[in-house]
């Protein structure tokens, strides 16, 4: 049977079968230890009957409670190839809204890569929105151009993809996607802004 627990330290010696994934961002030890010392609650991983890891989310809270910003956020989610389709992030997605309507969050969101299409349908299907579109110049080591909105040196752009260098040559486009917890009653949090902003224009 499959369990879900909380991700541990060792964890990082053993998720290589799901990070090496060109969608899957691997990043340096101390980003995954802030979070397993902030926000342990938000780190989860599935680990299968014969002790291979299957896939794991890593989250946080964060934003302001006064205005209404208080919410959950997904900075990684990611299955292993060989076990897909079985329902796994829906699982892992659903535990960090659970968690997030616990603390009181007015909202879950993420920021996914534009071309990630089947992550994009997947959080359609799972409830998210188009809240807004991010613009950045960003520049894959490989020349092509990186749509992601992740900044790891200011931690505060978590696209669930890798971290680039910031360029002028391109042009690469994210979005962040929502979806309203039972705390925002009017669904205000997800009302999409009508223009695209920029990487400093997020808080
Ligand atoms: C995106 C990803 C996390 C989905 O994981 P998963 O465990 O296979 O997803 P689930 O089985 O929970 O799928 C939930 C729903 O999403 C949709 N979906 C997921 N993968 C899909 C695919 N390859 N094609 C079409 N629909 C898909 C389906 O609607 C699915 O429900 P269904 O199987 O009942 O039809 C996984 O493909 C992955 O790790 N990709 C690489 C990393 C990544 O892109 N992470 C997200 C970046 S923000």
């Amino acid at each position: 049977m499959t369990s879900l627990r909380a991700f541990t330290c060792d964890d990082l010696f053993r998720f290589n079968n799901i990070n090496l994934d060109p969608l899957t961002e691997t990043y340096g030890i101390p980003f995954y230890l802030q979070y397993l010392a902030h926000w342990p609650e938000y780190f989860i991983v599935a680990e299968a009957p014969g002790g291979e890891l299957m896939g794991y989310i890593m989250g946080k809270a964060e934003g302001s409670v006064a205005r209404e910003e208080w919410h959950g956020h997904v900075t990684a989610l990611s299955v292993a190839p060989e076990f897909r389709r079985l329902g796994l992030a829906a699982k892992l997605m659903e535990l960090l809204e659970e968690i997030s309507e616990k603390k009181g969050g007015f909202f879950v969101d993420l920021f996914v890569r534009v071309s990630n299409q089947v992550a994009v349908n997947m959080y359609k299907q799972l409830g998210y929105s188009v809240y807004r579109t991010v613009l950045e110049y960003y520049s894959a080591s490989n020349g092509e151009p990186d749509e992601d909105a992740y900044d790891e040196s200011n931690m505060k752009y978590k696209g669930c993809g890798q971290t680039a260098t910031v360029v002028a040559d391109f042009f690469s486009l994210a979005i962040d996607m929502r979806k309203a917890l039972s705390r925002d009653t009017e669904k205000k949090s997800i009302i999409p802004l009508p223009h695209p902003v920029r990487p400093e224009d997020i808080e």
